[in-house]
């Protein structure tokens, strides 16, 4: 069918037959172009730059001058150009198309946040320049400390963490200084099931014992197992919420009695703050350290490794073992308190410098643009969006506790039993589809797990095609066209791949091959 523009109005169907055989001479796919590595193209002749020869050089490295050729791959700077593009473009990115990464968050990043990151008076400065001329930077994190604080309900802020993961680590380092102020030894750190994976690591690497509390059939804490695990060797909990189930835990204050009772900590994990900013303020719910991925909630580039920031809220108990540094108001303007200060309890200093300017910049940028108004809003659309996907796909596919979920919405493969097709043969087909796959196997609490976050940044249209996409891949696994599956992706750069032979024997380095 064309429509009067004369532009197809359904998907074309591809048959698994054409997918697997259609091959071309030049390894292009239309105007996507195959691409050697930068060692197999050009030679080490070439090169994109015209240097001078350096007059009067003299060899100072006393005789261990290198006696081989480094083997840097020469390219013209057209060559150049046209291999990094080339790459580039077999990228999947959030501006190109909904990316349902469960556990990720990776939504739009409005433009206004990087203009204003770039700002010359913003992107141009040093850490290492006089506190004089950086004013109007400090004043840009007390400003985006107070969103924190007042976002979350907690009376301190540190902001130099670079990570959630980093986060986590200066929140437990600041209840273990808290605990030795106190004189205590307490080994043990809780970790439900439901919680992400970088709490048990994080607790380990403190050198806490990790005890993991069982998950109930709907997939929240088991509030009874985990009050029987408390007693004087617990240091804290580790709670996700809401968890990676996507689900709010329901149960948290009387978790947080229960902990503080005990003598432990409450620390929760908040990188899935976007599903109740501005809604649900932490402090309220007895938290005691909580961690938020500016790169999730308030936006900012995340996913491609590129940088993240996980500042930590603390309680008033936990406040003042917060690190250094920190911007204080002083008689001349704003300061910062680099070194601890003589006979204060803070832990120390886990980075080198203030935290990651950028990010901070593009997360008080969103919060500026979106008002509490507009934040409370986020929280509501990025839930109603995930349950709409999954209103509209459990009559197909099993959802794991029904709803309704917070932001993300976790399915089984249940719904995939006798087809012969595994989770990851599905995730496999959605790249044919066009889609970058949900996450796949976790959360570990339900088998074959598939968590979508759709985010608030989807349009009904965008979220209906995607539905109507996994409806489809349903359907034909249902049918038995296991074919669809078993090879996919049949239409990506690089088809299936050895996963585990990848991890296991990563090749990390070129080898030139014999002549
Ligand atoms: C729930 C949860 N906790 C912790 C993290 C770790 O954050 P990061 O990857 O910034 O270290 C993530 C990552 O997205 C997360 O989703």
């Amino acid at each position: 069918m064309m429509n009067k523009q004369g532009r197809p109005t359904d998907i074309i169907a591809a048959t698994s037959q054409s997918r697997n055989s259609f091959t071309t001479h030049s390894g292009n796919r239309g105007l996507e172009q195959d691409e050697l590595l930068i060692y197999e193209i050009g030679d080490q002749q070439r090169t994109g730059v015209d240097l001078e020869e350096v007059p009067g050089f003299e060899d100072r490295l006393g005789g261990i001058t290198r006696d081989n050729e480094i083997g840097l791959a020469g390219l013209s700077e057209p060559e150049a150009m046209r291999h990094y593009t080339r790459l580039s473009r077999k990228n999947y990115a959030i501006d190109m198309g909904l990316y349902p990464l469960g556990s990720c968050t990776m939504k739009h990043n409005p433009r206004i946040n990087e203009k204003l990151a770039r700002l010359p008076g913003l992107g141009d400065i040093h850490p290492l320049q006089p506190i004089s001329t950086v004013q109007g930077a400090l004043l840009l994190m007390d400003r985006l400390a107070h969103w924190l604080k007042m976002l979350t309900g907690m009376p301190a802020v540190a902001l130099s963490l670079k990570a959630g993961a980093h986060g986590e680590l200066c929140g437990l380092m600041t209840i273990r200084a808290a605990l030795d102020k106190r004189g205590e030894k307490r080994s043990i750190v809780l970790a439900p099931e439901s919680a992400h994976g970088t709490n048990p690591a994080t607790a380990t690497l403190c050198g806490y014992q990790v005890k993991s509390i069982p998950a109930t059939k709907d997939g929240h804490v088991d509030l009874q197992a985990l009050k029987d695990s408390l007693g004087p060797d617990v240091a804290a909990i580790m709670l996700t919420n809401p968890n990676t189930c996507g689900l709010f835990e329901r149960d948290i204050i009387e978790i947080a009695d229960a902990v503080h009772d005990a003598g432990g900590y409450f620390y929760c994990d908040g990188a899935n703050f976007n599903a109740i900013v501005g809604k649900v303020r932490p402090g309220d719910l007895g938290v005691d350290a909580m961690h938020i991925n500016l790169h999730k909630t308030f936006s900012t580039p995340h996913g491609g490794g590129g940088p993240g920031a996980g500042p930590v809220v603390l309680s008033e108990a936990l406040a003042p073992f917060a690190p250094v540094p920190y911007v204080v108001h002083g008689p001349e303007g704003f300061e910062l308190v680099e070194h601890v200060p003589e006979g204060s309890d803070s832990f120390g200093r886990m980075t080198a410098f203030h935290g990651q300017m950028g990010m901070n910049i593009r997360a008080l940028a969103f919060m500026m643009s979106h008002g509490a108004d507009g934040l409370a809003r986020v929280a509501e659309d990025s839930v109603l969006n995930a349950n709409y996907v999954m209103a509209s796909l459990e009559d197909v596919m099993t959802a794991s506790f029904g709803g309704p979920c917070m932001h993300e919405c976790l399915f089984d493969d249940r719904f995939l039993a006798g087809t012969g097709v595994t989770t990851l043969d599905f995730a496999k087909a959605m790249i044919d589809e066009g889609y970058h796959p949900m996450t796949m196997y976790f959360p570990l609490v339900v088998h074959g797990a598939m968590l979508i976050e759709p985010t608030e940044s989807e349009s009904k249209q965008s979220l209906d095609q995607f539905i109507g996409t996994l409806r489809h891949l349903t359907a034909q696994a249902k049918a038995g066209n296991k074919d669809l599956f078993s090879g996919a992706p049949y239409l990506a750069p690089l088809k299936r791949l050895d996963e585990t032979l990848a991890a296991r024997k990563p090749v990390l380095r070129w080898q030139k091959p014999e002549p």
